[in-house]
């Protein structure tokens, strides 16, 4: 069963028909097949003929644990209108592959196979219908195939993207099928509400590292995965995100715009003057406070004394105190990682950085760990995140991520009401 706090089961109970029309990127059908399947969902499958060619039907069967479509002459349904039925029954319609022909027929609101009859059967409002093109490079490019593409978007349909590479066909360029992980991220994506639709994000994440000579340096054991769980999330939600990221090893969530930087000092000059510009800032990053005052530029050696080289430090700017401090700052979010005490830290930071939200949580706690409870203190009081989180609750970071847009989404509506 799907719980708000667990984002590995982000399908659980949604309904999908997954469509299969022919082309070689059949065989990444059956593995998005099994993600969909391991996310939660049901899912039905229908394959044209051409399909067939390409991956057996008893593949599908298998995986999705259902009879697979093939027909519109299928006398299995007992008003033998599976091209009715199906959609009817689906939360959402997920062709993949879409090849070049099959577009160009929805396109033309042909009906002369099962999938492009329920494409054209299915009530647009109750089952949308997403395509992943697949198809070479000079087919993805030629002038029909975008008109065709541009028509079914303009009809209503999502058009995913297109991955860029090397193709089955030896050639390389663009027109390969997203991965079947990309695909299941745009279909989570896809059922999750649009709180924060058209608004821009600015975020921060990960440690920052304070270099001391050009071999070592000062860091901390912040991971990024809440900043990365947080720029996902403002994404799905339908925000337009720029990501700040310290050093961390970590994929750039799906249309995230992302800048690398080191220091809290580039952090700095990479936020504040983008930040004017954005609806809502988010501070995730554990920033170092200190930094060395002076960097050496060669290697700092022993010199057999006994003696420890003299580091003298220098306070980094707060990045998040000078944001709240912009004559017309965005809404900012600052988070908290406390060790001990942490609603009454929270509280006094809150004041201290002169932010409307903060968000705190016990830093041994997170850092690094996939999971994580929260405590959101504003001007009305405090709540927990997930709930029961004083007793020990916990919830993954994505799903947190998730609610957390929620909340500022209501937040920011209210303040601009
Ligand atoms: N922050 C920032 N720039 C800094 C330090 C902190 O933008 N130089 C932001 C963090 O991203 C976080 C919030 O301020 O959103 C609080 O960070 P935290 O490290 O918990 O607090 P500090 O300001 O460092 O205070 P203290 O060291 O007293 O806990």
């Amino acid at each position: 069963m799907n719980t708000d706090n667990d984002s590995r089961r982000a399908l659980a109970g949604r309904r999908l028909v997954l469509g299969l029309s022919g082309g070689i990127a059949c065989y990444k059908s059956a593995e998005l097949l099994r993600l969909l399947v391991k996310a939660g969902a049901d899912v039905q499958v229908v394959m044209t003929e051409g399909a067939a060619q390409f991956i057996t039907p008893v593949t599908m069967q298998a995986l999705s644990n259902r009879e697979v479509f093939l027909s519109t002459w299928d006398a299995r349904a007992p008003n033998n209108m599976a091209h009715i039925n199906l959609s009817r029954e689906a939360d959402a319609l997920l062709v993949a592959p879409a090849s070049a022909d099959f577009i160009a027929r929805l396109a033309q609101g042909r009906a002369d196979d099962l999938l492009s009859l329920l494409c054209l059967a299915r009530p647009p409002g109750l089952c949308p219908l997403l395509l992943a093109p697949a198809m070479n490079r000079e087919m993805w490019a030629h002038p029909a195939t975008q008109r065709n593409v541009a028509q079914v978007a303009a009809d209503g349909a999502r058009v995913l993207g297109v991955g860029s590479g090397e193709q089955a066909c030896g050639e390389t360029g663009d027109g390969r099928m997203l991965e079947p992980e990309e695909l299941l991220d745009e279909l989570v994506a896809f059922f999750q509400p649009k709180v924060l639709a058209g608004k821009t994000v600015l975020i921060t994440a990960g440690p920052t590292f304070e270099p001391i000579d050009p071999v070592r340096g000062i860091t901390n054991h912040s991971s990024g995965k809440m900043g990365f769980a947080m720029a996902r999330a403002a994404r799905e939600a339908g925000a337009d995100v720029t990501l700040v990221a310290g050093p961390v090893h970590l994929p750039t969530p799906r249309g995230v715009r992302r800048i690398d930087v080191q220091t809290a000092q580039q952090m700095y000059d990479a936020v504040v003057p983008r930040a004017a510009a954005h609806e809502i800032f988010i501070a995730t990053a554990a920033v170092a406070d200190w930094r060395p005052a002076s960097a050496s530029d060669q290697k700092l050696k022993k010199d057999g004394s006994g003696r420890c080289p003299d580091i003298g430090f220098a306070e980094n700017p707060d990045i998040l105190a000078a944001v709240a401090r912009l004559p017309r700052p965005p809404f900012c979010v600052g988070f908290a990682a406390e060790s001990h005490d942490l609603l009454a830290h929270a509280r006094a930071k809150r004041e201290r950085k002169g932010v409307p939200l903060l968000v705190g949580n016990l830093g041994p706690a997170t850092f690094g760990r996939d999971d994580n409870a929260l405590l959101l203190v504003d001007a009305n009081g405090h709540a927990e995140l997930p709930e029961g989180a004083s007793q020990g609750a916990r919830a993954d970071k994505l799903a947190l991520a998730r609610r957390l847009m929620g909340e500022i989404a209501r937040r920011l509506a209210s303040e601009t009401a």
